[in-house]
């Protein structure tokens, strides 16, 4: 007999439009969709066309309307100003009203986009959901990125308004954010009307005279503001994530099949009923915090947790279990990162039997590969399940993971575990065959994505053709490496482009590089990722100066670290560089960043047959033996 999980997967993918169709029952709609699944001009799907709705009268409203007015909806615990604060749901309601109030006054309604530049503050997961409520489509810009970087997204979205905070506190450090966001709008050819700044007591920002409005001014006195209702196929917000270039892409996700799959995944993937806790450790600046701190649990009408603070140091490696025992969560979503932090200061987990974890049931892992000591630590330790589960940006939900709501199956440590339903997961040869069990491949996914997937980037079909679909026609390409085994189960093992992933953070190669190379002593330069205890993985950079250049080289690698900080952000952590007289290349000139990758993760490499000249990787070994790789073995 099939499991549940099998029958369901069957069915999502034999009769897509009857599968979810079904689950779209769980909405509240304005108007019914015309047709389930519009596939007629492939890759450009639309899911539930004609269907009218709000995504924020779905987390919001109707909880309220069915009784639940008084139940918990978001928690805001902030170590770092000692404050925890409670909103029931007819409290955020009354909240997210007033705050869409406040917009319409200044002039945004639907389709406008509203760029947030903002820490982990209530005010921002408000301001999400008051764009969601008038139809404006909100980008959230991580706080953790520079200027140049946030110029970037004002460029591409093109903001009428910006809501942004005095600062952002990392750990102690407070970070003015405003000089950040000032700098950001005279870099940028697009420039907002208006800016809105949250004035925190740690930090007062100054505001520019005629453009900035202080934020409780802004939201004094406004009007509640009714839901608008848009098409399901319509923006709901715009999330920049790195591709293979410093060019970021737009990711784009609509309202409709956004609001089916997120309140689906929540029972089926997560295992979680109406009214249990959720708290999800990321930020609202990356796609876990925009589906799974806001939209997913509201949706669900659960209660969701904004933790401003850190796994580590806020004000110790006991923080996420003091959240859980305080705030009663049943289940919990951070990366393998969070928990390396927090078993390299508390290997023991003496910090957890401290806690009350008694309604603590399931732990999920995602953002980077885990590896499986650090899933055997938390099985130990916590003594519940951990599940790692693997996904992206643009999917906006699991592509692959133990799905707890259907039946769990069986860990393999490595792997994270089968594809969910609605997702076609293939692995592919250069010629676009699929391989064999245990073959690594090309991961791609069949078309149609489900609902809750990347309509298109904004402003930019081309550029999702280009990025995503015509590598092999009929399919997304994930921009994973990896294999299925004999039983189904998927294994993600590394970018096929030149994306990293540091601390769960999603960076381009190709992006620092840009930096590098602009500093004026550089003649040439190549960054790869490297093995890390902590973070997964780091950026090294390798620099070639020009011929001439006498100056220390102590000196410029501390002007290119400072540059890539200050240029990309801090979130980058490019800490380390050195300079070489040469680099690995193959005979075509094509820099061989793999093979320096392998010496520095202490991994054996075969010599590529084309490379140029083989002693130098000698040169390259020994300049990272001076920088302390390989750290392994
Ligand atoms: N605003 C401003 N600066 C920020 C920032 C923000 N929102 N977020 C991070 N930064 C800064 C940090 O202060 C740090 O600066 P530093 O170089 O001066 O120390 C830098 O960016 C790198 O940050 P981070 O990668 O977070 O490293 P960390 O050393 O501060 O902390 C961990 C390490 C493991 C504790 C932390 O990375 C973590 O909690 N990771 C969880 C990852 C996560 O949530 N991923 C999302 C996908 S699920
Ligand atoms: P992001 O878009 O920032 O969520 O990053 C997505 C990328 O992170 C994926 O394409 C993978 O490379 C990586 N990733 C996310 N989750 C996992 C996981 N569970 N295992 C391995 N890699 C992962």
């Amino acid at each position: 007999m099939k499991s549940l999980y099998e029958e369901t997967y069957r069915r999502s993918l034999a009769d897509p439009e009857a599968f979810w169709g079904a689950a779209a029952e769980d909405i509240v709609w304005h108007r019914r969709w015309d047709r389930v699944l519009d596939n007629a001009r492939q890759p450009f799907t639309k899911w539930f066309p004609g269907g009218r709705l709000n995504t924020c009268e779905n987390a919001l409203d109707v909880h309220v309307a069915r009784g639940r007015g008084k139940q918990r909806a978001l928690i805001y615990d902030s170590p770092v100003t000692n404050t925890v604060r409670v909103w029931t749901y007819a409290e955020l309601l009354d909240a997210v009203a007033r705050m869409a109030g406040a917009l319409v006054r200044l002039g945004i309604g639907k389709g406008d986009r509203v760029v947030l530049y903002m820490p982990m503050v209530p005010e921002a997961v408000m301001a999400m959901l008051a764009c969601a409520r008038i139809g404006a489509v909100h980008s959230v810009v991580f706080g953790g990125f520079a200027p140049n970087e946030l110029a970037k997204r004002i460029d591409d979205a093109k903001p009428k308004l910006i809501l942004s905070a005095s600062c952002g506190i990392e750990v102690a450090r407070v970070v003015a954010y405003k000089p950040l966001l000032d700098q950001a709008i005279e870099l940028s050819s697009h420039k907002p009307q208006r800016c809105v700044i949250l004035q925190r007591p740690q930090a007062r920002a100054e505001l520019v005279r005629g453009r900035d409005l202080d934020w409780n001014d802004a939201m004094t006195g406004a009007a509640p503001a009714e839901c608008v209702p848009v098409e399901a196929t319509d923006p709901l917000y715009i999330l920049y994530t790195s591709g293979t270039t410093g060019i970021p892409k737009g990711v784009v996700h609509d309202n409709g099949g956004h609001a089916v799959a997120l309140k689906w995944s929540m029972s089926a993937i997560y295992g979680l009923g109406v009214g249990e806790t959720m708290f999800t450790a990321s930020d609202i600046g990356w796609v876990v915090g925009h589906s799974y701190i806001v939209y997913a649990p509201l949706l669900k009408g659960c209660t969701t947790i904004l933790y401003e603070g850190k796994p580590v140091g806020t004000p110790d490696p006991g923080a996420f279990w003091r959240l859980i025992a305080q705030h009663g969560a049943n289940i919990m979503f951070t990366a393998p990162t969070a928990f390396r932090a927090i078993k390299k200061e508390d290997p023991n987990g003496v910090h957890m039997d401290k806690h009350d974890l008694s309604h603590f049931r399931v732990l999920y892992l995602a953002g980077e590969r885990c590896d499986p000591d650090t899933l055997h630590w938390a099985e130990d330790k916590l003594k519940v399940p951990v599940i790692d589960h693997w996904w992206q940006t643009e999917t906006g939900w699991p592509i692959a993971a133990n799905p707890v709501g259907l039946g769990m199956l069986p860990v393999k440590p490595g792997s994270p575990t089968k594809p969910v339903p609605g997702y076609d997961v293939r692995t592919l040869d250069e010629q676009g065959k699929e391989t064999a069990p245990g073959q690594i491949g090309s991961i791609v996914l069949k078309l149609p994505l489900p609902p809750g997937c990347l309509p298109t980037l904004w402003d930019n079909d081309p550029g999702f053709e280009t990025s995503y679909m015509s590598r092999y026609p009929g399919y997304y390409l994930t921009g994973d490496a990896g294999f299925k085994d004999r039983d189904g189960y998927v294994y993600i093992m590394s970018r096929v482009d030149d994306i990293i992933n540091v601390a769960g953070h999603r960076l381009s190669t190709g992006g620092m590089e840009e930096v590098l190379a602009s500093h004026p002593d550089v003649a040439e330069c190549a960054v790869v990722g490297v093995a890390d205890d902590l973070k997964g993985e780091v950026p090294v950079g390798f620099v070639v100066t020009k011929a001439g250049v006498a100056r220390p080289d102590a000196d410029i690698v501390a002007e290119l670290v400072q540059k890539v900080r200050d240029t990309i952000g801090p979130v980058a952590a490019f800490k380390t560089a050195t300079v070489v007289k040469r680099l690995p290349k193959t005979r075509s000139g094509k820099i061989l960043r793999g093979t320096v990758k392998r010496i520095a993760d202490g991994v054996d490499y075969t010599m590529p047959a084309t490379i140029d000249d083989p002693a130098i990787l000698d040169e390259i070994t020994e300049a990272l033996k001076a920088l302390g790789y390989p750290r392994k073995g």
